[in-house]
């Protein structure tokens, strides 16, 4: 492992014991993975919120923080702050204008997820159009989730190719990759699972071969949504060695795990 993803909402009761993980890895480089900055919400988090977010990047050597582009969007209810119709102009504008605030005043920079989509879509944009309108006009770069396109898609359907195209691959800073065990993935009464993981493991290796895709991170969701047991850490080991190989990783980083 080269690199790890914290998530927020572990520590938020005690940032600092994010302090005592990291030291635990070695000092291996990390990301933070939030929802709290609420990007497409007109009411903006309480500054204590915000204080302990940075807070958290600060001791774990984090590169960059990866926040939902939305936990938002309702087919029948505009809620005005938290809950904006998913899709529209005005709410790809407001992502813009706080993730360029946000950043502003940040120890790190901000890369955008392609969220899973749980509610209708409202406004023209799908998930990955309105990703990449946000992050050419915050000007920041993008975690492309292939778990959430899988999950997107078990809710509403969805053309997973056609989302995908609309990313732009140069923005890519970030991947979520669901490693399921294979004793799931042998389960009879788990073909979607099958099918699904199938279909996030070829996509990768055929983003891998385009040009402009060169993402600095690769991460493994070994307790992925939808994941009811995990892999073991062989499985896990093998896909780590896949993905440097993808990516012409030569050398793990400095203090990274062999
Ligand atoms: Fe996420």
């Amino acid at each position: 492992m080269d690199m790890i993803e914290y998530l927020a909402a572990h520590f938020a009761h005690d940032p600092d014991f994010l302090a005592d993980i990291h030291a635990s890895t070695g000092g291996l480089p990390s990301t933070l993975h939030s929802y709290e900055y609420m990007m497409g919400s007109v009411e903006r988090p309480p500054a204590q919120v915000v204080d302990r977010l940075q807070r958290m990047a600060a001791i774990s050597d984090c590169r960059w923080i990866g926040e939902h582009i939305g936990m938002v969007g309702t087919a029948d209810t505009y809620a005005g702050t938290f809950l904006q119709p998913f899709g529209t102009d005005e709410q790809t504008e407001q992502f813009i204008v706080n993730l360029r605030a946000a950043a502003a005043t940040s120890v790190t920079p901000f890369i955008v997820e392609n969220q899973p989509q749980v509610f209708a879509q409202i406004g023209p944009r799908g998930v990955c159009r309105q990703v990449a309108d946000v992050a050419t006009g915050a000007d920041c770069g993008i975690l492309l989730s292939l778990s959430n396109i899988i999950i997107s898609d078990s809710f509403f359907g969805m053309d997973r190719e056609k989302e995908i195209a609309a990313i732009p691959l140069d923005r890519v800073w970030q991947i979520h990759l669901p490693v399921p065990s294979a004793s799931e993935l042998g389960d009879p009464g788990l073909a979607r699972l099958r099918d699904d993981t199938r279909w996030a493991y070829a996509t990768l290796e055929q983003l891998a071969a385009e040009p402009d895709f060169r993402p600095a991170a690769i991460i493994l969701e070994v307790q992925a949504a939808g994941t009811p047991s995990r892999a073991t850490p062989e499985e896990i080991k093998d896909r780590l060695i896949w993905a440097r190989e993808m990516m012409q990783v030569k050398e793990p980083a400095v203090g990274g795990l062999r």
